[in-house]
């Protein structure tokens, strides 16, 4: 069922069900995280592999404490400036949390999301809510009701529908784990407003399939039925007809396909706008089953880095 009353969200949840949630980045699938049995039921749904671990979210760095976890530092700096929104940190877990949250890794990702009704119903819960993405694991997340629904709307009691998503992208994950903080993931909230914040860029460390910590980072994943790659329609028309083809555009149509078979993210050329329209984008492209989707590489600024790598993960390898 597909509804906006976080009462109802909450006895679910209360219940050991699985809820999906709006957050301002993508929805996500969410369970009580101290309930060990609830939160299996999150990698049954999604197919997920059981060393992939969760973030779990809250509305207030407070709770967290009660539950044990300590911030360091640095993650409150990053905390106090950026939550609530679309970042995540890493930071040592607690007892309370149990392992199977965390994988059996000794760290917690934790948030604080920046949506209306994530946080009403955060604020009437005693718990975190451990809750991944709330799509089939590998394939593009969801950024409206209707996306979780088409994917596991039959496998889970009640969609919490709170729009559509602001940002489009995943948080921005940072380790809090070591003396210096790393980036993890690229994310919703743009690397040089967090460099901005500390006064120095924290190390890259983006995972992937030789550095699986953060196992959302295999190289394939967000990835679509069709065919993706990234590059320039003009050189793809030698091998196919324009009409087999869909172009995802950050600004501009190119002259060499019809305009109809070209998806623009925003001809105002904004490139928060092109990350909160591109995975509606991505789905809506597949939805007309070209033999390619070709995707223009996007600006290497701001969410355009983001853009990117999820455009890299999206492609065929
Ligand atoms: O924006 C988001 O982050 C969304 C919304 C729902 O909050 N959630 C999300 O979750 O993207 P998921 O599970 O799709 O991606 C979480 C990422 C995964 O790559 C996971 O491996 C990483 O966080 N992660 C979780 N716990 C970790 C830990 N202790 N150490 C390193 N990486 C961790
Ligand atoms: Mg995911």
């Amino acid at each position: 069922m597909i509804g906006s009353d976080s009462a109802i969200a909450e006895q679910w949840l209360r219940k050991g069900e699985l809820v999906a949630i709006p957050t301002e980045t993508v929805y996500g699938l969410a369970a009580n995280a101290f309930l060990e049995e609830a939160v299996s039921k999150i990698y049954a749904v999604k197919g997920r592999p059981s060393f992939n671990p969760l973030i779990i979210h809250t509305n207030s760095i407070q709770k967290l404490e009660s539950w044990g976890i300590e911030l360091s530092a640095t993650a409150l700096q990053l905390a106090r400036k950026f939550w609530p929104g679309p970042l995540t940190l890493v930071v040592p877990k607690s007892s309370q949390i149990p392992d199977m949250v965390t994988a059996g890794h000794p760290s917690v990702a934790i948030r604080i999301p920046a949506h209306p009704l994530a946080l009403a119903l955060l604020e009437r819960l005693d718990f975190p809510l451990a809750a991944p993405s709330a799509n089939l694991s590998g394939s593009v997340s969801p950024t409206t009701a209707k996306h979780v629904d088409e994917q596991l709307g039959n496998k889970i009691p009640y969609i919490l529908d709170g729009g559509e998503c602001k940002v489009g992208l995943e948080s921005t994950i940072i380790s809090c784990v070591h003396e210096n903080p790393r980036l993890l993931r690229l994310g919703g909230l743009s690397i040089h407003e967090i460099e901005a914040e500390l006064g120095f860029r924290p190390e890259f460390n983006i995972l992937n399939n030789e550095n699986p910590m953060a196992p959302g980072m295999l190289s394939r994943h967000y990835a679509p039925s069709s065919k993706l790659v990234i590059g320039n329609a003009a050189d793809y028309l030698n091998i196919f007809d324009s009409e087999q083809l869909v172009c995802i555009r950050f600004s501009e149509w190119v002259a060499e396909i019809p305009k109809e078979r070209q998806l623009v993210l925003s001809p105002n050329g904004n490139l928060d706008e092109a990350a909160a329209a591109l995975y509606a984008t991505i789905r809506k492209a597949d939805a007309m089953k070209p033999e390619l989707i070709i995707a223009e590489k996007f600006p290497e600024m701001g969410l355009g880095l983001t853009i990117n790598d999820r455009l890299r993960r999206a492609q065929i390898q």
